[in-house]
């Protein structure tokens, strides 16, 4: 299968080196400005398999269309492709808060379009992609996009409705998480540690409570409570953390983020 992507930043590499680490098919990258192709050529010519191509050209060649553009370059992008799409194409857009329908209206009829929320970890295997199909998309061609989408880790398909609140729970999420690091790494310098040896207890941490949620099954709130003697060390951080409004925070963001990403 031939997948094109289109806008090869933070998201579009990310993706692509996933794919193109699965080994499966070929890729078309596709680059804004006229000097970035030179750029990627470079920088993927290690990878089988990618080759760097401009936009109809590639729009004619694959099979499934992945737009990582910013969303204010979706319309304009749209315009250019739509010409050359093959009748049978699949356009899956992972631009924050491009509806199904702003991506029906500047593509041919018949078009089977997904609307998708990815994530940067997409680059190590870890990523989420929250998909919604537009209604005439059927199983079968939403298969192939989940499966080819693979090596970029899990997806989900949910009704469009629910997008806004997949971005502020997984597309934005893992700042969130950078952030929560950032803080860790800060508070253990301030009690003597080395940054670097702040660096790796955090993020083994992070990592270690992700695995143990995913591969347990267990509620957060169990695995918390492993963690928690009566009157301990952790019980007195948890306390301080509530005390500092933490879920209150967490929250507000996510009500921001969701807000956001909705254009409110
Ligand atoms: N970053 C994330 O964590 C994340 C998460 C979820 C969703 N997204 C979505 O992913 C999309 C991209 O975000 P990003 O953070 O990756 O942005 P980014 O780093 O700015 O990348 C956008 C890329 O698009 C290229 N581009 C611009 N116009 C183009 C065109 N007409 N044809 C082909 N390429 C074009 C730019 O290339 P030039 O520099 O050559 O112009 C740039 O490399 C956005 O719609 C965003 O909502 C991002």
């Amino acid at each position: 299968m031939t997948t094109a992507i289109y806008g090869v930043g933070s998201m579009g590499s990310a993706i692509l080196e996933a794919l193109a680490g699965g080994g499966e098919g070929e890729v078309l990258a596709v680059g804004g400005r006229p000097e970035s192709a030179a750029r990627l050529r470079e920088r993927y010519a290690h990878l089988a398999g990618v080759e760097v191509v401009d936009a109809a050209p590639a729009a004619a060649r694959a099979e499934v269309h992945l737009i990582t553009v910013k969303p204010y370059s979706v319309a304009g992008l749209l315009e250019e492709i739509a010409p050359s799409l093959r009748p049978d194409s699949i356009v899956l857009s992972l631009a924050l808060g491009v509806s199904l329908a702003d991506l029906a209206s500047g593509l041919p009829e018949g078009t089977a379009v997904i609307r998708g929320m990815p994530n940067t970890p997409a680059k190590v295997g870890v990523g989420m992609t929250v998909l919604s199909p537009a209604a005439e998309v059927t199983d079968e061609r939403l298969a192939r996009v989940r499966e080819l989408l693979e090596p970029t880790g899990r997806t989900l398909v949910l009704p469009e409705s629910q997008q806004d609140a997949a971005t502020a729970l997984s597309g934005s999420a893992p700042a969130y998480v950078y952030l929560v690091v950032e803080a860790l790494v800060d508070a253990g310098v301030a009690r003597g540690l080395a940054r670097a040896d702040a660096l790796t207890l955090a993020t083994q941490a992070v990592r270690g409570a992700g695995a143990m949620l995913a591969e347990t099954g267990e509620e957060p709130t169990v695995l918390r409570a492993q963690v928690t003697s009566p009157g301990g060390a952790t019980a007195a951080a948890l306390a301080r953390l509530e005390a500092h409004g933490l879920r209150h925070a967490f929250a507000d963001a996510v009500t921001a983020c969701a807000d956001r990403s909705a254009g409110r």
